[in-house]
């Protein structure tokens, strides 16, 4: 039993697909949520940048006092999650592209892949394709301004369509029927995305196995709060903490009435 909260962090408002899904699962718990919309994007960063504004975020969650720390981001996850773990003595999960799921389903076996530059250059994005999608074609696309866009919170209309519709044409030519949100900001973008490729693709957003996983850890280190008290939901960010305030009344209707506090981080 432990009464400590899980610790989320994304480099802005992405991992909130995966902190809703963490709170629907495990609702006792006490939950934590780094927004580093200071720094965002971290796709295009340096990767020594990526893994010191992950670290330090880290280092932020766990000072105070989180059991399991999730790294909502794939751009981190693949910079960060090996050394971290060999850091700190305390459970790590991670998120990547879903390649796995994506080969079992296609049966046109043509897969897209939307992620940031950094996921798509990293060892782990060419190892996970090796190892879970061997024999399929792959249509990779960098997201680009498609984590602005989510941050603004301009997640429909005409902005996001015209973001959208270069990236997802050449997948709709190429026959692609399995489409992977790799970075944790793309959710918020579904509805967008489905009005472009119809019956045609489907999408796949790996928040829900992430928040399987967490709760794997949770029993396994047997960490599950005794749920005595009402859960908090405590939520950081080094950016604007008024948008990220925003974005969570807006876009996470289903924990609308939980109460939830907000604070800006400057310095840490
Ligand atoms: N949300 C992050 C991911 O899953 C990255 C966004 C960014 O570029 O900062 O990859």
């Amino acid at each position: 039993m432990s009464e400590a909260a899980i610790g989320i962090m994304d480099s802005g408002f992405g991992g909130l697909s995966v902190w809703r899904e963490v709170q629907k699962r495990l609702p006792s718990e006490n939950l934590i949520y780094f927004a580093d919309s200071g720094f965002c994007p971290y796709g295009t960063r340096p990767e020594d940048e990526v893994f010191g504004l992950t670290h330090r975020v880290i280092r932020f969650l766990i000072s105070k006092g989180c059991k399991l720390l999730v790294i909502a981001c794939n751009t981190a996850t693949g910079v960060a999650i090996q050394r971290l773990r060999a850091t700190y003595d305390l459970p790590f999960v991670g998120m990547e592209p879903a390649l796995k799921p994506a080969s079992e389903a296609s049966k046109t076996g043509v897969i897209g892949v939307l992620a940031t530059e950094n996921t798509f250059k990293g060892e782990r994005f060419h190892k996970n394709k090796e190892i879970h999608a061997a024999g399929k074609e792959l249509i990779v696309q960098p997201g680009y301004g498609l984590v602005e866009l989510v941050e603004e919170g301009k997640l429909n209309g005409a902005e996001a369509r015209e973001k959208l519709e270069p990236l997802i044409q050449p997948m709709l030519e190429g026959n692609v029927d399995q489409l992977v949100l790799g970075c944790s900001h793309y959710p918020f973008l579904s509805k967008e995305i489905k009005e472009l490729v119809g019956e045609r693709m489907n999408l796949l957003d790996p928040a829900p196995a992430v928040s399987k996983q967490v709760e794997r850890l949770i029993e396994q280190y047997q960490l599950a709060n005794s749920g005595d008290q009402e859960p908090y939901f405590k939520f950081f960010s080094s950016g604007d903490i008024v948008a990220l305030r925003q974005f969570v009344e807006n876009n996470l209707p289903e924990q609308r009435t939980l109460p939830k506090s907000f604070e800006k981080v400057l310095v840490f």
